[in-house]
């Protein structure tokens, strides 16, 4: 396994494609549903806007830029979890999960954010972290602290007579061991994550029964849909076997001996049945197994389960400083959306906050070409099978910091992964170079408003520094040049609110080979649209398949586009999206 942190996020996933017709919808279709035709907008919420000046963003940030939010046309907000936190993973750590972190604000703030977002017909999405809370939880206080405790089993726990656990592979931890020895109890607990985020035991019926009446609670309070942290690894062998010799080179191995334990499917149903089936929500799980019928089993609608999935082979595509090879990442996009054209749902997205900007690693962020590239990586993830997610700032062609030295990093990640590789004698240059494009801190830094100081994030100082480009690379000096990133977004916003054949459509790649071009139909009945996308840097030309002609442009990210009967010429990073003839 990848021992550093994005090596989590590598986990990659195989299976045929099939080849069956493609479904129509038609308004009284069963299958369409508001949160598959959702536009989703990603908000870290320590980095949107500060407004006490303590350097961190809060609940009255996003309050104040509701009308910005509206503005881009996305019909659903996710949040990065707001609970009470001691951060040792900015919030990922929950200790009250009935609680707003006191840096985000309070509840009365939460309320209000949430009915801000419902006045202007946005839903939200709550993060459920429930494969781990904080070892600050009173849960972890009560079970820590005596063997015989009513919560002890509410966690994992080794005790030291048995001698050392078997090893266990930690994402966060110094010394990449997921088991910490406890002297207060002479035994061992584990931590997938951090130390500071002891692994929850749903084995338990009394942790499920206090995650749904937590889930309950903020259905209650409105919230639409739950995007469930880590959930993959929620069931897990509790015999804790010693793993066959070099498990880890295999990704699929490593989900399926660290997670989708036999028991998940029936915690799902009992989910579904417990809160889900009981309000208007959906829930989306962060990781979809080792294979497409993992996935399958977590989404398809008769299952009962849940409701959409992410993958995240799209993720493990271009992680390697020389950049990736464009058939690469078509052949896996095009692998899952077959797999997925029958039945299920997933999501798109190419950027989160656990990977680098989207533009500094699937586009180019030279000055050059950061805004087409963007705007061409915006209209594919707009113009794809399944719900997209876009991270905010992406609407801005946000760029990575790049940091040089360990000192600037915020993420425990980086830092444990630091320590980990100099305690070892490894290669810390080589790390250095990693993490300045992989790091998760290149995603987090402050949203880019203006060109005042801090880019009007905040008065205070900021907790990650504002990317120095914000003088460029900001809301203000957008909103008002009709060709920015951000008014093209929006365009591109409306073009696939407006056309119902953008997300229900049967997807077809054409040039499958083509090192440029990523070029593919969308039909729905008579509706028809083809997307090509020049993914380069320099001019490309393409003779379109037999039969298939440009037609009306609907949307371009540039002013023309050359294209006479089969032939079409693309610009570096051009995007178009037109009928066919
Ligand atoms: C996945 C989240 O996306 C990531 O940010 C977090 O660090 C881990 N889960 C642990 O909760």
């Amino acid at each position: 396994m990848n021992k550093s942190f994005p090596g989590f996020f590598l986990l990659a996933i195989l299976i045929s494609c099939n080849n069956q017709p493609e479904p129509t919808v038609q308004d009284t279709d069963p299958n369409r549903t508001w949160w598959k035709e959702a536009v989703i907008y990603q908000i870290y919420p320590r980095s949107f806007k500060d407004t006490d000046g303590d350097g961190v963003g809060d609940l009255r940030g996003i309050i104040e830029k509701l009308d910005y939010i509206q503005s881009l046309g996305v019909n659903m907000v996710w949040l990065n979890p707001i609970y009470s936190s001691p951060n040792a993973d900015n919030g990922y750590d929950i200790s009250d999960y009935r609680g707003i972190m006191d840096e985000f604000g309070t509840m009365e703030d939460f309320d209000e954010m949430l009915k801000g977002m419902h006045d202007r017909g946005i839903k939200f999405v709550m993060d459920v972290v429930v494969n781990h809370s904080s070892d600050e939880h009173e849960w972890f206080r009560q079970s820590r602290s005596s063997r015989d405790n009513p919560y002890r089993d509410y966690y994992h726990w080794w005790p030291a007579e048995k001698g050392k656990p078997p090893y266990r592979w930690s994402y966060f931890d110094a010394e990449g061991n997921a088991w910490q020895y406890d002297s207060l109890t002479d035994a061992y607990y584990l931590h997938y994550f951090a130390e500071k985020q002891p692994d929850l035991k749903w084995e338990n019926p009394k942790v499920r029964q206090e995650v749904y009446d937590i889930m309950k609670f903020w259905a209650d309070k409105g919230v639409d849909g739950f995007r469930l942290d880590a959930f993959q690894f929620v069931a897990k062998d509790t015999t804790f076997p010693k793993l066959p010799e070099g498990y880890e080179k295999d990704v699929k191995n490593v989900i399926k001996h660290y997670g989708m334990g036999p028991n998940l499917h029936d915690y799902l149903r009992e989910m579904n049945r417990e809160v889900l089936s009981q309000y208007d929500v959906f829930a989306v799980s962060e990781g979809a197994g080792s294979t497409f019928e993992d996935a399958h089993n977590l989404v398809d609608a008769d299952r009962n389960e849940l409701q959409m999935a992410y993958h995240f082979e799209g993720m493990s595509v271009g992680n390697s400083l020389e950049g990736y090879a464009l058939s690469e990442f078509k052949e896996v996009y095009t692998r899952w959306d077959s797999a997925f054209a029958q039945e299920g749902w997933l999501s798109i997205f190419l950027a989160n906050h656990d990977v680098p900007r989207m533009v500094s690693k699937f586009g180019n962020d030279s000055p050059e070409f950061r805004a087409p590239s963007s705007k061409m990586l915006n209209t594919f993830i707009l113009s794809m099978r399944g719900t997209p997610y876009c991270y905010y700032g992406d609407e801005l062609g946000m760029t990575n910091i790049s940091f040089d030295s360990i000192g600037q990093y915020r993420d425990i990640a980086a830092i444990n992964g630091y320590k980990k590789v100099a305690s070892a004698g490894g290669d810390v240059e080589q790390y250095l170079k990693e993490l300045k494009f992989l790091s998760r801190d290149n995603g987090r830094t402050p949203m880019q408003w203006d060109g005042s100081e801090h880019a009007g994030f905040t008065a205070g100082t900021p907790w990650l520094p504002v990317n120095p480009n914000y003088t460029q690379i900001n809301v203000q000096a957008q909103e008002s040049d009709p060709n920015s990133c951000l008014n093209y977004f929006r365009k591109m916003v409306r073009l696939r609110k407006d056309n119902p054949v953008l997300v229900y459509g049967g997807y077809e790649l054409l040039l499958p080979e083509h090192e440029q071009v990523y070029a593919y139909t969308r039909t729905l009945g008579e509706a028809k649209m083809l997307v090509l996308l020049n993914f380069s840097a320099e001019n490309a030309r393409i003779e379109l398949p037999a039969g298939l002609e440009a037609g009306e442009v609907l949307i371009n990210n540039y002013d023309a586009v050359e294209a006479a009967g089969s032939e079409v010429k693309l610009l570096p990073y051009q995007a178009v999206i037109c009928g066919l003839k």
